[in-house]
């Protein structure tokens, strides 16, 4: 879906429906939209206390006299000092997931006065996320993009709030289809995204976007030494694959290489989940999916950064070649890692993923993976556990993170969780005792990176959504995409 900016009164419009939103005013009552039959209307209702202006609350007005538009809703966004992206996301994604359930020819959206550029982009985002369900192989679809969608500006609107919607709407698109891509990836059947399948996908994303993509076969792969990922892709009928993305925006910008775990489906291995735990699985690779995501966003926005991407792709299966408890496998490096749970695949691809980005000597280097269910027991679905070895990274993450209002939470690397990783035959062993396995897994990873300043983000919970409300839709979320093209932003913005 892709929004388009429209100069026009939002009484003069014709559409088939138009989209306000209101506040929360101190003292009760809604801040009034501006279109004086809306408000009237408004103010009845929010005496009756039908309506509030809570953050993300729809109200339905239909035929409102003096519009040309046949329905409006009206959405709230909260106080509106306390308005920032993520209520802005919300909001968005709320009126566009309910609008979208109908075939819409026409959609106009009239964004708040004085929004900052970031919350209106954060709108848009919201609106392009919400409007694309999880339904992929339905028959009927559940969901339909908008015949069409227009971000109104007013009829006349001043040079700045033009400016301000014509950057958000461009961004917000871009951003926003960018999600749905890596959506769409993690919501495929696992039937459809056989490692080499997932990586042409994920390869032309990014090549589609401006950027390069390569992808190595198995006896590439082990031509590199890659023995973490070919140990996990041994029980698997699929052959494993590389993807090395790149996208150069500035020859003189420093590189941050960005991994992304690429599990297309995890059944545990030998050491096999339950069918519970089994189900949602083919969601493993949502940080290949994410990373690729971001890049494409990226080259599409054309931001003065370099970019590199790393994605390692395999099934954790069970076949009779399958990697045995015991196994010793030998990683990008030479570093040798005892398998003593076949279910802790994740770090083993990672661990030859991130040893080859630091041989590129990037500046900095994040990656993405739904690594552990013990992040999700420490912080819940929806925030994602943060390691790092550079506190300065670590800030500048968390403050993309702010911007955006993706949830992530520093969680500790000390030394002494190390221990938990000796091994008897081999270098390392790829468990760690009972507690604290999301910052055993950590440990393990950082045993790679060696002193590039590096963040880890465990996106196990937020990767995942089991809920369906009038915000969130089930099934994959594409989470920190958003927060990656502004961490992306934001380090242009430090480094002149
Ligand atoms: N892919 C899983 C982690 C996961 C669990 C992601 C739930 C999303 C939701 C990972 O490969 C895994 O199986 N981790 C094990 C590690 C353990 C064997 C040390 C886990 O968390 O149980
Ligand atoms: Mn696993
Ligand atoms: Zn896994």
């Amino acid at each position: 879906m892709n929004a388009k900016l429209v100069a026009d009164a939002p009484e003069a419009v014709e559409c088939q429906w138009l989209v306000t939103f209101i506040f929360d005013k101190e003292g009760g009552g809604v801040e009034p939209v501006g279109i004086a039959e809306v408000d009237a209307i408004l103010n009845r209702l929010a005496g009756e206390k039908d309506v509030t202006g809570n953050s993300a609350e729809l109200t339905v007005l239909h035929a409102v006299p003096g519009l040309k538009a046949r329905s409006t809703l009206v959405v709230g966004l909260g106080k509106r000092e306390k308005l920032e992206a993520g209520t802005a996301f919300a909001a968005g994604y709320a009126a566009a997931k309910r609008l979208s359930s109908k075939p819409r020819e026409s959609v106009m959206v009239l964004p708040p006065d004085q929004i900052s550029s970031v919350v209106a982009s954060a709108l848009v985002e919201g609106l392009t996320v919400g409007v694309h369900g999880p339904g992929l192989r339905k028959s009927e679809p559940s969901r339909q993009d908008f015949g069409s969608l227009g971000i109104l500006a007013g009829a006349d609107p001043t040079a700045a709030r033009e400016l301000t919607l014509t950057l958000a709407v461009r961004r917000g698109s871009i951003v926003g289809n960018a999600v749905n891509a890596a959506r769409d990836a993690v919501n495929l059947p696992p039937a459809e995204k056989s490692p080499a399948s997932l990586a042409h996908r994920l390869a032309t994303l990014v090549s589609e976007a401006g950027g390069q993509a390569e992808i190595w076969d198995e006896t590439r792969i082990r031509g590199e030494g890659f023995g973490g990922l070919l140990g996990v892709a041994a029980g698997s009928d699929e052959p494993p694959r590389f993807v090395v993305l790149e996208y150069k925006g500035d020859p003189d910008a420093p590189v941050l290489a960005l991994v992304g775990k690429g599990v297309t489906f995890d059944s545990g291995g030998l050491c096999i989940k339950p069918a519970a735990s089994m189900e949602d699985m083919k969601s493993d690779m949502t940080g290949a999916a994410v990373v690729a995501a971001t890049i494409a966003a990226v080259a599409r926005l054309g931001l003065p950064v370099n970019l590199r991407g790393y994605l390692p792709i395999t099934e954790n299966m069970t076949g009779g070649k399958a990697m045995k408890m015991g196994d010793v496998l030998t990683h990008r490096g030479g570093k040798t890692v005892e398998v003593l749970n076949t279910d802790a695949e994740g770090r083993l691809i990672l661990a030859d993923a991130l040893a080859y980005a630091v041989e590129q000597k990037p500046a900095r280097i994040v990656d993405l993976a739904t690594l552990t269910g013990a992040c999700m027991v420490a912080l819940g679905t929806k925030i994602a556990g943060l390691f790092s070895n550079d506190d300065v990274l670590k800030d500048a993450l968390l403050a993309a993170c702010k911007q955006t209002g993706e949830r992530a939470w520093p969680l500790p690397l000390d030394d002494d969780f190390k221990d938990q990783l000796k091994s008897h035959v081999a270098d390392l062993k790829n468990i760690g005792g009972k507690w604290g396995g999301s910052i055993t897994a950590a440990k393990f990873l950082q045993q790679f990176v060696g002193t590039t300043p590096w963040v880890h983000l465990d996106i196990a919970g937020p990767s995942w959504s089991d809920s369906d409300n009038t915000v969130r839709d089930p099934g994959a979320t594409g989470c920190f995409v958003r927060t990656l093209v502004a961490f992306a932003e934001q380090s242009v913005a430090l480094e002149s």
